[in-house]
């Protein structure tokens, strides 16, 4: 039987191919060049989103840059750049545009890194950017590691590996430990994995928000009294509330003693081991069993370039390796790389290569460099704000980020207290940089978070005066 020749191959002509493809890449260039006249924020309410946007899908096509033109004017106006140079929220991405072209070029080569078979190169490279940043830890050559989608994936792996080779996959009194600050991703990948509430600890932390580990000790004792079975400790190699590192050496020592698995979520933090300072503070980290690092937060990376690192490379085949009938070519040759067998995901890009490309275009020192500016910002911003005399320090730059509140001497905690929470919705309207907001022992404080490199003293300065303006009429 004859089979038609479509009417359509979803295909565009080579003129087209090169004029759009073009159209895309200038588009790109000007984001990169003009992003910081522009503002960081947008003004677009739901409805009018709605109205532009909801359709039901079109049974013709139109042309290209008719396309592009109307996402434009709707979806591609409205949204936050969070590589924006004023842009100090949450975690910044701040990106490069080498790792961009590499993204783009994965893409259009669709290259599948699930398994060794259909991509031995790519696997290749990703085996050596996983080895470089198990080098940036100091984690030992026994070390395996895979990317995924984030720091959120990065934790849940790195959980699920620790279950299985300290529970043996058994969830049944097992009980694991992290401290009040921890990324809610952990608690959400607990939960994935069948945790129940009363097998996660929440340990108190210190004046300077890092894990105490004699509340630590206490709750592991208590638990073993009462028949459970501690299994892990999460340690945050930088919170994103304040930048604070739990103390890895004693929570090291800890583990050794009690046969603990040591999980460092490093998602924002751990990149910082690349400079010396951020060395010095992650002193400790070598000796976990499992990272979760993401090389979109504090390596520059556009989304989604997260990592995790294992102690035992063989720890992620045990966990995950699965060798269903039609996957047997696959598993025939060289089972050690078949990324698939590391983690959740069988088809999955080649997110390594965008880190290489860029690692090998700027060079390590150079990202070295820009780390190292992420702490000099914080400072920066911390001199400014205490020099102005409206503002409190409630925790001293760490890690690229301090966190603060408006409080001028004749205010009251209370008036204060009503000006920080409606801050961040002034300075979201305003547009001109972006701050966010979170609690801290029970009262609302602000923060700058400072790793992206291109962000100047200027910015900061400017960004202080703005957002003083706006507490002052708030
Ligand atoms: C410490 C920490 N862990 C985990 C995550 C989650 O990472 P992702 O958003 O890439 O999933 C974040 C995100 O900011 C984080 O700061």
């Amino acid at each position: 039987m004859a089979v038609s020749q479509p009417p359509h191959t979803l295909s565009l002509s080579v003129e087209e191919m090169r004029r759009v493809g073009y159209r895309i890449i200038d588009r790109l260039i000007d984001h990169t060049e003009n992003l910081h006249e522009r503002k960081v924020t947008y003004a677009v309410d739901r409805a009018e989103l709605k109205r532009g946007l909801s359709e039901p899908p079109p049974e013709a096509g139109s042309d290209f840059e008719s396309v592009l033109d109307s996402l434009e004017g709707t979806a591609l106006a409205n949204f936050m750049h969070v590589d924006h140079p004023r842009f100090f929220a949450y975690i910044p991405g701040p990106s490069n545009y080498v790792s961009v072209l590499a993204d783009t070029l994965c893409a259009g080569l669709n290259i599948f890194a699930g398994t060794w078979l259909a991509s031995a190169g790519p696997s290749q490279i990703e085996l050596v950017v996983v080895d470089w940043l198990r080098q940036i830890c100091g984690l030992p050559e026994s070390t395996g590691g895979l990317f995924v989608s984030g720091g959120s994936m990065a934790n849940v792996t790195a959980l699920a590996v620790a279950r299985h080779v300290k529970l043996n996959d058994v969830n049944d009194g097992g009980v694991v430990y992290f401290s009040d600050q921890t990324h809610s991703s952990v608690m959400r990948g607990l939960r994935l994995l069948g945790f129940q509430a009363d097998q996660m600890r929440s340990i108190e932390t210190d004046d300077a928000f890092r894990m105490d580990v004699r509340a630590l000790r206490q709750a592991i004792a208590a638990d073993r009294e009462s028949g459970r079975r501690p299994f892990c400790i999460i340690a945050n190699a930088g919170t994103t509330n304040t930048g604070a590192v739990d103390p890895l050496p004693e929570l090291a020592d800890l583990c050794d003693e009690q046969d603990l698995w040591l999980h460092a979520d490093g998602a924002y933090g751990a990149a910082a081991a690349l400079c010396e300072r951020g060395r010095a503070l992650l002193t400790g980290l070598e000796r976990a069993h499992s990272v979760a690092l993401d090389p979109h937060k504090w390596l520059f990376q556009p989304f989604e370039t997260g990592c995790v690192l294992v102690r035992e490379q063989r720890w992620l085949g045990e966990t995950f390796r699965i060798t269903p009938d039609y996957l047997r070519d696959a598993h025939r040759t060289e089972p050690e790389t078949n990324f698939c067998d590391y983690g959740v995901q069988l088809t999955r890009s080649a997110r390594a290569l965008k880190v290489w490309m860029s690692v090998k275009v700027f060079g390590l020192g150079a990202f070295r460099q820009a780390v190292a500016r992420g702490f000099e910002l914080a400072e920066y911003a911390e001199s400014v704000l205490r020099a102005s005399g409206c503002w409190e320090i409630v925790t001293p730059a760490q890690l690229a980020i301090v966190s603060f509140r408006y409080a001028p001497a004749q205010m009251s905690d209370e008036a204060a207290e009503s000006v920080n929470s409606r801050l961040v919705d002034a300075i979201f309207r305003d547009g001109y940089a972006m701050i966010s907001s979170t609690r801290l022992r029970g009262r609302t404080v602000l923060r700058f978070c400072t790793i992206n490199p291109r962000t100047s003293e200027q910015d900061i300065a400017s960004t202080i005066d703005r957002i003083a303006q706006l507490a002052e009429s708030a």
